[in-house]
């Protein structure tokens, strides 16, 4: 079954190991009408031979730049997923210190994680720069890791603001830990792509201007603990087009003559993550398009020491997984049809969030309806448009609106697709539901990677109401 994971089906990174075979989705070689029947649903499954293919298609895509990848942990932060793609040679790219810890926790030597993040708190520095402040630490050994204390700083801060920059400096100087930082850059570059995950418009909360960067490399030129290796930027995700990546390095390229010019030797560029996949199929395009555009660009400067890193997630992860979902109740509204399911916005919440399209159709298809195109109105015959909706007490708690699908019954399964990222890291508790069950396949192999999450794990933290005891205010009588 994997080898129908060849390029050719896809253009973009969407490299899967989903198959119908014998009526029924599969997952790699493990039917999901077997996970659902031995975990129950909602349940998120992933394909461990599509993240090692999607990973390798994007590390030989830049590989003339010898790009390092950082894996963004926020797009399925799963400890083994973070596991294998660090077997893969993955570094890790952080944006809290919870993430921190799980890239820690999954293995990752901390040299080997970029923390980015736009408003880290002085607990989050701390713990970056020093294993004794990791709040994980003692739990450390549950997970095959060892003293938390012997971990040393993270290879590099993405720094968001001038202000963080100073709280880094200053906490550099409590600990005596060194720092390398790279400052984020704010390139004023319309990534296309939804408001709410364009980031690199001079409108947007992240990075710092170009045209004050050099003021900030010259004021810490001769800081004695932090060093600034370079320059990150990030200009949203996905980035269906090619043409921002090319306006955005060219603005880093002209930044990094300025900084030259004024004698500095940035050394690092990170570029991000947001490399599309394709949803719809044939939406997105190839990872060897980016590629194509912007090696001519670096490949200078790479061969005078540039190093360049990656930050990609969605492209690694989104079509490597699906959420599994049972059709609780069906009803016939007046105007549509209404099919109820486990999922909703609270395990996938992209489409009340953005509209976005996920392709979903049955796991065990009517005869004639096997494989068909991923789009939104495949053309087969005898389908009825439908509402897939959620449990959650919200209009939008929604997963697709008069979506055209065969006929479906009460209990059977629906596999939304191209779930791997921003699937369960985005999952609520909303209306008090336990977060989904993980699973992982490989091969005929399928592990339970993440218990589903029970209800007195939801209410462990209000178990034990304490009386807060305040500070009296001064000055009163
Ligand atoms: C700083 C940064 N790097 C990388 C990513 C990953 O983007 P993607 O998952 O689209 O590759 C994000 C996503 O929001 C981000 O904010």
């Amino acid at each position: 079954m994997i080898s129908t994971l060849e390029e050719g089906r896809s253009r973009g990174l969407g490299l899967d190991g989903f198959r119908y075979h014998q009526g029924a989705l599969h997952a790699e070689e493990v039917s999901l009408e077997h996970i659902a029947g031995a975990v129950g649903t909602p349940v998120y499954v992933y394909s461990a031979a599509a993240v090692r293919a999607s990973f390798e298609r994007l590390h030989r895509a830049f590989a003339p730049l010898s790009a390092e990848l950082h894996f963004a942990v926020k797009s399925c932060p799963n400890l083994h997923v973070c596991r294998l793609i660090r077997s893969l040679g993955g570094g890790m790219d952080v944006v809290s210190g919870g993430e921190m810890e799980r890239a820690w926790l999954a293995g990752t030597p901390m040299r080997d994680i970029v923390f980015a993040g736009v408003a880290k708190t002085e607990d989050e520095v701390k713990a970056a720069l020093d294993g004794r402040f990791s709040p994980v630490a003692a739990a450390a050994g549950h997970f095959g890791r060892g003293d938390a204390g012997e971990r040393g700083p993270v290879g590099m801060f993405n720094v968001e603001s001038e202000s963080e920059l100073a709280l880094i400096a200053r906490v550099t100087g409590d600990l005596g830990v060194p720092a390398r930082a790279c400052i984020r850059v704010n390139p004023d570059v319309d990534a296309k792509t939804h408001e709410y995950t364009t980031t690199g418009l001079e409108e947007n909360k992240f990075g710092i201007y170009a045209d004050r960067v050099p003021a900030l490399f010259d004021a810490y030129a001769e800081h004695p603990q932090v060093e600034l290796a370079g320059l990150h930027v990030h200009i949203g995700s996905p980035v269906n087009q090619v043409q921002p990546y090319v306006d955005t390095v060219r603005v880093i390229l002209r930044l990094l003559d300025r900084l030259e010019g004024a004698g500095h030797r940035p050394s690092v560029l990170d570029l991000g993550g947001g490399w599309p996949v394709d949803y719809h199929q044939g939406e997105a395009p190839r990872v060897e398009d980016y590629a194509a555009a912007l090696v001519p660009l670096l490949a200078d400067r790479v061969r005078r020491g540039l190093h360049v890193l990656l930050e990609p997630g969605r492209s690694i992860m989104a079509n490597s997984g699906v959420l599994v979902t049972r059709v609780q109740h069906l009803k016939q509204g007046r105007q549509k049809r209404f099919l109820m399911c486990d999922a909703g916005m609270h395990t996938l919440i992209r489409p009340a969030l953005y509209r976005a399209f996920h392709f979903i159709w049955p796991v065990r298809p009517p005869a004639g309806h096997l494989s068909p195109e991923r789009r939104e109105r495949p053309d087969l015959p005898d389908l009825v448009d439908c509402d897939v909706v959620g449990p959650i007490c919200e209009t939008g708690d929604f997963l697709a609106r008069g979506r055209p699908l065969p006929e479906v019954a009460q209990g059977d399964l629906l596999a939304i697709f191209s779930a791997g990222a921003y699937g369960v890291s985005m999952a609520s508790n909303y209306n008090d539901h336990g977060r989904p069950a993980e699973v992982l396949v490989d091969g005929s192999k399928a592990t339970v990677i993440a218990e589903r999450q029970p209800l007195a794990g939801l209410l462990e933290t209000e178990r034990r109401p304490r009386e807060l005891q305040l500070a009296k205010e001064s000055g009163t009588a």
